[in-house]
């Protein structure tokens, strides 16, 4: 097998085919969605929640995500990797953005990277690309800008959808590969799918995007407490893991745990 590549993406559209992509950002959950199915792995600034203990996505830095790029890049063979651009990473406009996209790429061995952001970002988008990094937008409700946006808010709905439309359509002109929709009305992101030619990835976006995207922890229950609405659970990590937990604590204390075949 060989990696996937952008222009299979792209022809997946042509050809009306779905895709969909997992966030990963360790060694074991990357094999496993790499040969269970899925072609895109994002190695989301959402670290900064489901991985590092932050509350918002702001606080996390590209050091503390790199390691996290390489881990997953090591650990497929077949799905393209895209790294997040934190935030602070490439808002000072197109000379910083190249700036960390190049670090992501050299030092992270990813294959892609993506930014939050539509018309506002565009000329860093024009940058990337430029210079031969494939770039993944992000338009809708951008978690980066959550204090702005007064929390995590459904975007576009009513007479503001023109404005979900007018970013994603700067970032497929200034030459994204595709493009996330995140938490925005289904019949927009529709719209934005049949007028884009880039594949679109929705997340909170209903069904008629070209490909989905979750947050693993949230795709497998491991996230405790209450998942947004678009979440569903595939598996109840969460339980599993706390069961296996509590029988092991209970057969360390009785005595149960090391028998004689785990003992030298
Ligand atoms: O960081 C992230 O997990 C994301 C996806 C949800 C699109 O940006
Ligand atoms: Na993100």
């Amino acid at each position: 097998t060989r990696r996937v590549r952008t222009r299979d993406l792209a022809a997946a559209k042509a050809r009306g085919d779905r895709w969909p992509m997992l966030t990963s950002y360790d060694q074991y959950t990357a094999a496993i969605f790499d040969q269970n199915g899925v072609p895109v792995l994002l190695v989301g600034d959402s670290a900064a929640n489901n991985v590092y203990g932050y509350e918002t996505t702001l606080p996390v830095t590209v050091d503390e995500l790199l390691p996290l790029v390489r881990a997953v890049v090591r650990a497929t063979t077949t799905a393209l990797i895209v790294a997040d651009l934190p935030f602070g990473s490439y808002e000072e406009g197109p000379t910083q953005a190249l700036r960390t996209a190049v670090r992501f790429m050299k030092e992270g061995g990813a294959h892609a990277v993506k930014l939050e952001g539509g018309r506002r970002v565009a000329a860093q988008i024009e940058a990337l690309t430029g210079a031969g990094i494939p770039v993944m937008g992000h338009v809708g409700f951008t978690p980066q800008s959550e204090h702005t946006l007064g929390g995590y808010r459904v975007q576009g709905r009513d007479e503001s959808a023109a404005q979900v439309v007018a970013d994603a359509r700067a970032v497929a002109d200034a030459g994204a590969f595709a493009v996330v929709l995140e938490m925005v009305p289904g019949e927009v992101a529709k719209t934005i799918t049949k007028e884009l030619d880039i594949p679109t990835v929705g997340i909170g976006a209903g069904p008629d995007t070209d490909a989905q995207v979750l947050v693993w922890q949230d795709m497998v229950g491991l996230r405790t407490g209450k998942a947004p609405r678009f979440v569903k659970k595939y598996a109840d990590m969460s339980g599993i893991l706390a069961e296996a937990t509590r029988q092991y604590a209970a057969e360390v204390r009785g005595g149960e745990f090391p028998a004689a075949e785990h003992t030298f």
